[in-house]
């Protein structure tokens, strides 16, 4: 993409990255800073679609009537929960991820879940012929019917395709396969990505059926065609995983009818993505409790509460400053709990390289898991391991007193229901009864948790062992 000579009056300039527009060329975006992002664009002489017109002037508040059937739940548990409770009519939901992390693969189920219960779907594909959308509905062994497919990219043409059809629900795959021809713009940019997703929402408001869009990621994770993108559609999730792992999480990162934070736990297999119902016992089925440096934590992945084991490998710095390493926890807060146990616990991490894991390719964000990274970093370093039958939940303050967390009880439940014996909870803002068969272990500090919490013994002896 070079400086391109003389431009006509009816072009402007788009920085690909954010949207800014300029009546030149220039080699930096001003507002993103991005190099090189701006492409020269035709200025779309169409009017911009418009949802309110002069024959619907402002209605009051009270007087808007909405249907209690606007919002029908998908066929699909885990789905459903991500879009809290189910699709609502004339909404736009975007769906993100890596390339092959299975968008295509979860669209398709859905769409053919929904064409047997509620009529007719539209699969519109840019990235693949009906050919081969045949061949992986064989493979999830999905007939079929009422299920409409169209390999097409124009988005007029598709529209006036789904204008005919009047199906029940339109997916399209992807946003950035799809153009607008008056537009200059190569499929893919910012301004045919953002003009096609505008008419995408007005068909979608005017005929109130719900569309869902497939989203490419960038390198740094964006979603390509970057952020106008969210801020248009009105749900956006994101599935992700692990390479390795046959595991997928659907999260709702924006959800204009309902909450966000919620996720979805699916499994890839051999007939597509399967829902997993008991979240927690897979991340922890590989778990093996003699194990020293693993611990097990109460999370919660919006109002779901979920266990899982978080592992710490301790070594000893043998060139340079000691490395600190985090993968599914936050790093910062990797960085405070190993400070803490410093100062005031009195281990001497100083010297000591530091790797905190969470299995299962979760990602934990929150400060509940911190009393689990601590014992598992205490354990590694110790040499003595965790209590098997135990988990830890709690925020770890700079000067190591445990603080309370958010919807203890909730957890907690999680934990009896997994048929752990002991879980260790801050002492402050202790105000629940323990579940039955469940001894809960109020504690005020980190040291008298790490007391608690580190089975007595070397690793290898078998005594304590439940
Ligand atoms: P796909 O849905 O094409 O990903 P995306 O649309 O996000 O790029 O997923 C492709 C991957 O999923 C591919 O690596 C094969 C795998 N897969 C299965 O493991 N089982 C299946 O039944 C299907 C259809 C795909
Ligand atoms: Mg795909």
């Amino acid at each position: 993409m070079g400086k391109p000579g003389k431009s006509s009056a009816k072009t402007i300039f788009v920085c690909q990255q954010c949207g800014r527009e300029s009546l030149k060329w220039l080699g930096r975006c001003p507002d993103c800073q991005q190099w090189n992002s701006f492409v020269e664009t035709v200025v779309s002489t169409a009017t911009p679609p418009r949802i309110s017109t002069l024959e619907h002037p402002p209605q009051e508040l009270s007087q808007v009537v909405t249907d209690a059937a606007d919002r029908f739940p998908l066929p699909m548990a885990e789905f459903n929960r991500v879009l809290g409770g189910g699709l609502v009519s004339g909404s736009l939901a975007l769906i993100s991820g890596d390339p092959g992390i299975g968008k295509s693969t979860l669209l398709l189920q859905v769409s053919a879940l929904i064409a047997r219960d509620r009529g007719k779907v539209i699969y519109i594909s840019g990235e693949e012929t009906e050919h081969q959308i045949k061949l992986r509905a064989e493979r999830l062994e999905v007939t079929g019917e009422r299920l409409y497919l169209l390999a097409e990219t124009d988005i007029e043409v598709i529209l006036s395709q789904i204008e005919q059809l009047q199906p029940s629900l339109v997916v399209i795959d992807s946003i950035q396969t799809v153009y607008l021809p008056e537009i200059g713009a190569t499929p893919g940019s910012i301004t045919q990505v953002r003009e096609c997703t505008l008419r995408l929402m007005h068909w979608a408001k005017l005929n109130s059926v719900p569309v869902f869009i497939a989203g490419h990621v960038t390198k740094d994770g964006a979603i390509a065609g970057p952020r106008v993108l969210e801020h248009i559609v009105d749900v956006v999730l994101y599935l992700e995983g692990e390479a390795f792992s046959a595991y997928r999480l659907l999260r709702c990162v924006k959800n204009r009818f309902g909450s966000t934070n919620e996720v979805g736990v699916f499994e890839m297999g051999e007939r597509g993505l399967v829902e997993v119902d008991n979240p927690s016992q897979v991340f922890l089925s590989q778990r093996w409790g003699e194990a020293v440096g693993s611990s097990v934590v109460s999370t919660l992945e919006g109002s779901r509460p979920l266990l899982v084991e978080i592992q710490a490998l301790t070594t000893p710095t043998s060139f340079g400053l000691p490395r600190r390493t985090a993968n599914g926890v936050d790093f910062n807060r990797l960085l405070l709990v190993t400070a803490v146990l410093t100062k005031r616990v009195g281990l001497k991490l100083g010297n000591q390289d530091i790797i905190a894991n969470v299995t299962g390719g979760l990602r934990i964000g929150e400060p509940a898991a911190d009393l689990g990274i601590a014992l598992s970093i205490a354990s590694s370093f110790r040499d003595v391991r965790v209590d098997p039958q135990l988990v830890a939940v709690g925020e770890v303050g700079l000067s190591g007193e445990l603080r309370a967390v958010s919807q203890l009880d909730r957890r907690v439940s999680e934990v009896a229901r997994l048929g752990f014996k002991r879980c260790l909870v801050p002492k402050t803002g202790v105000r629940i009864s323990a579940p039955k068969a469940l001894e809960l272990i109020p504690v005020s500090n980190l040291r008298e948790a790490i007391g608690v919490g580190l089975v007595r013994g070397r690793a290898s002896s078998k005594e304590n062992k439940t």
